[in-house]
């Protein structure tokens, strides 16, 4: 028998196009499962904003996806993830992005030197080296907040053979490889948008940890653990809803999903919220 909760859509939030980076591997691991996306565009970035706006605009982006009767939230913001730490109050299972992206980075290291990339509220925060120093306490961490990374992507420069990007990747990054990393987490969930420019610039040898990539993977296993999982056999569908201008978002971001989703996606008044 179907649970009603079961047929309900999954809620992903950020401040504007990274939480793709967990769309777009849900929809590999659980095409079954329909998908409401909130990208709060009138408002990013978040990650140069104090604290109290970060959490203002967090439970605003949750209270409209639980409006949405979502049976699952994932916070797809490395800079919410870490504000909001553990302590969510909200009425259906909760993950952000964190503590999957330093689980994977620990297993992922052979050196046990990992670079930490994120928002400057990320790196301030230090919700990552707080995750990875409880799991591997003899790890050297390397920090580098790329604040940059965020209007470039969300401007759609994200060509692998754009040099704008690459400039202003080689700038951040490239002192960090002094440091022999071995791993790299892209701690901000804009930055796996840049992937393929930063491995041109790193190389082969460091490995990326894509936040939104694992943490759809966390979320797919705690969906199963929960018996929450959809098993109607129909393919899934997804809602997109930004709260400012359509058109920009539906162009970049159906370029990343690799699909039109220009008529599925709405502008919402999240201030009202
Ligand atoms: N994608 C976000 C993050 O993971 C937010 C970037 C921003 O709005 O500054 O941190």
């Amino acid at each position: 028998m179907i649970k009603e909760m079961d047929r309900s859509p999954i809620g992903v939030f950020d401040s504007g196009l990274g939480g793709l980076t967990v769309v777009r591997e849900l929809k590999k691991l659980l095409p079954c499962e329909d998908i409401v996306y909130f990208g709060d565009t009138g408002r990013v970035p978040y990650g140069t904003r104090s604290r109290d706006t970060i959490l203002r605009y967090a439970q605003q982006d949750m209270r409209f996806l639980l409006s949405k009767n979502v049976k699952m939230i994932i916070a797809a913001c490395g800079t919410v993830s870490s504000i909001l730490g553990d302590g969510v109050d909200v009425s259906v299972p909760f993950t952000g992005v964190v503590k999957p992206a330093a689980a994977a980075a620990v297993k992922a290291t052979k050196n046990g030197k990992i670079g930490i990339t994120g928002t400057q509220a990320t790196i301030s925060s230090k919700s990552y080296v707080k995750e990875i120093g409880a799991l591997a306490p003899d790890a050297q961490l390397f920090e580098k907040a790329c604040s940059l990374f965020v209007p470039v992507v969300e401007n759609g420069f994200v060509g692998i053979d754009d040099p704008l990007p690459e400039i202003v990747v080689r700038r951040y990054l490239e002192p960090m490889m002094e440091n022999g990393i071995d791993t790299l987490i892209l701690g901000c969930t804009h930055f796996p948008i840049l992937a393929p420019i930063i491995s041109k610039v790193l190389g082969e040898s460091v490995t990326l940890i894509d936040a939104g990539a694992e943490t759809a993977r966390y979320a797919a296993s705690l969906l199963g653990e929960n018996d929450m999982l959809c098993k109607d056999g129909k393919s899934g569908k997804y809602s997109y809803y930004v709260s400012d201008r359509t058109d920009d978002f539906s162009v970049v971001a159906g370029t990343f999903l690799g699909e039109d989703i220009s008529g599925s996606v709405d502008r919402v008044d999240i201030h009202s919220l």
